[in-house]
Order: C-alpha cells, then sequence, then structure tokens
C-alpha cells in the first residue's frame, strides 16, 4: 500500500519531497529520474535548483525521463513540457541536457515515438525514482481515465476536464492541446520508487480514492495501490 504523508502546507511538503529526491542523487549519482510538470513540482524544483547552486547537489551524472508532452507543441513553445523543465530545473542545475529526455511532442507517428520512449527508458536501465502530479480525474502524465490501463508510452486525447484544468497555463482554453504523448502505466509502475506529491482541498477526494478505492483504469492513479515503494506526500494547503 502506498505510504501517505500529509503537511500543513505547501512549502513542507516541497521540502520533503526535494529531500527524498537529493537523498536519492546523493546515493547515486548516475540515477535516472522520472520527472513530472504542472504547478505541483514547482517548490520541489526551486529547492532542488538552489541547493545545486549552492554546491550541495550534484547533477552531472544525472539522467532524467519526462512523463509527457503536449502533441503540436514545439519544445520552444512557453507551454510545452521541455521548456517548462528547463525553465524550472534544467536551466538551473549542472545537467547535461543532452540526458535529459521528454516525448517529442511534434513527432509524425506519436505511438512510434511512443515505442522509442519506452525502448530508451529500458535502455537508462529503469527509472530509479519517478516524481508525480496528480489530475482532479485520478490521471498520472497523461494517463487519463479509460475502459483500460494502457501499459506502453502512447497518444492520448485529453479529457475536456484535463483541458479545463491545465487552460490556466493558456491565454485561451481554444490553445490547449487536445492530444498529449504520455508515459504508460509500466513505464510508471517500473520505476524502483514512485513519490508522487498533491497540495489543496481540491486534490483531497482524488488521494482518497487512490489510497482506499478499487483499482481501475477509470482512476488511473489506482493502479499505485500494486506498486511495492510509493510515497504519497499530500499538503492540505
Ligand atoms: C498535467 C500533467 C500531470 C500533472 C497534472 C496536475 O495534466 N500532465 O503530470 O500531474 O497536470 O497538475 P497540477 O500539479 O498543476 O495540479
Amino acid at each position: 500500500m502506498p505510504k501517505l504523508i500529509t503537511f500543513e502546507n505547501y512549502t513542507d511538503m516541497c521540502k520533503k519531497a526535494a529531500c527524498i529526491i537529493a537523498s536519492q542523487i546523493i546515493m547515486k549519482e548516475n540515477s535516472v529520474l522520472g520527472l513530472a510538470t504542472g504547478s505541483t513540482p514547482i517548490g520541489i524544483y526551486e529547492l532542488l535548483s538552489k541547493w545545486c547552486a549552492r554546491g550541495d547537489l550534484d547533477f552531472s551524472k544525472v539522467r532524467t525521463v519526462n512523463l509527457d508532452e503536449y502533441c503540436g507543441l514545439p519544445a520552444g513553445h512557453d507551454q510545452s513540457y521541455r521548456y517548462f523543465m528547463n525553465k524550472r530545473l534544467f536551466d538551473n542545475v549542472n545537467i547535461d541536457k543532452n540526458n535529459t529526455y521528454v516525448p517529442n511532442g511534434l513527432a509524425p507517428d506519436a505511438n512510434k515515438e511512443g515505442g522509442n520512449y519506452d525502448k530508451l527508458i529500458e535502455l537508462l536501465g529503469g527509472i530509479d525514482l519517478q516524481l508525480l502530479g496528480i489530475g482532479h480525474n485520478g490521471h498520472i502524465g497523461f494517463n487519463e481515465p479509460s475502459d483500460v490501463f494502457i501499459s506502453v508510452t502512447h497518444r492520448v486525447e485529453l479529457t475536456q476536464e484535463t483541458i479545463s484544468a491545465n487552460a490556466r497555463f493558456f491565454n485561451d482554453i481554444s490553445q490547449v492541446p487536445k492530444t498529449a504523448i504520455t508515459m504508460g502505466l509500466r513505464g510508471i509502475m517500473n520505476a524502483k520508487k514512485i513519490l508522487l506529491a498533491a497540495n489543496g482541498e481540491s486534490k483531497k477526494d482524488i488521494i482518497e480514492k487512490v489510497l482506499n478505492g478499487r483499482v481501475t483504469p477509470k482512476v488511473p492513479a489506482s493502479v499505485l495501490q500494486l506498486h511495492p515503494d510509493v510515497t504519497i506526500l499530500y499538503s492540505k494547503a
């Protein structure tokens, strides 16, 4: 069962998450980190950036694979997840950018790109620590509620709920891409350790379902109940 740690505030949650990620890097300098986007990890990346800037953390041998990317957005687009990762973390730490991977949202065949991405994760030796956020509908990466768990990295049609939730980052809801490419649930579940961070009252119900509800593809994150090493960090505010 996932272990739940609850915090009174976002700052404390980020500190804990950043400490867990930092200790992973300290224990294994060439760790493969699975990384997430969204608003929740921002404070975590800020701390990691700060610790690296003052010389307490060394990213020089770290490899990273990101969960997902919007289809149709070039890497330079300010809402692409590649851009987000560069700005929030990679530009601020001593990582070799050649060792940072984000699915290519411009790939002509997203499912083929997915197959290559899965091979890449295998070649890297698998993910040591996967950081996840969670959508209100239980999506992880962009694995949306569905009738089946999809194991491979694949192209996905975003739900209206996800499009609306992510509209806050765009000038207008019509600009939110309708499709994305996401790591599948096998890639996530094969990670040696998983750290899911969620904050705010609006995520309370979904965290409860993930922990205590039925394991079902209608709530993709419920599959985490079947993983042997999951920590969920939840901050109330
Ligand atoms: C997006 C990302 C997810 C993320 C989710 C939640 O949909 N694809 O990986 O977990 O947003 O974002 P937030 O942390 O902003 O609530």
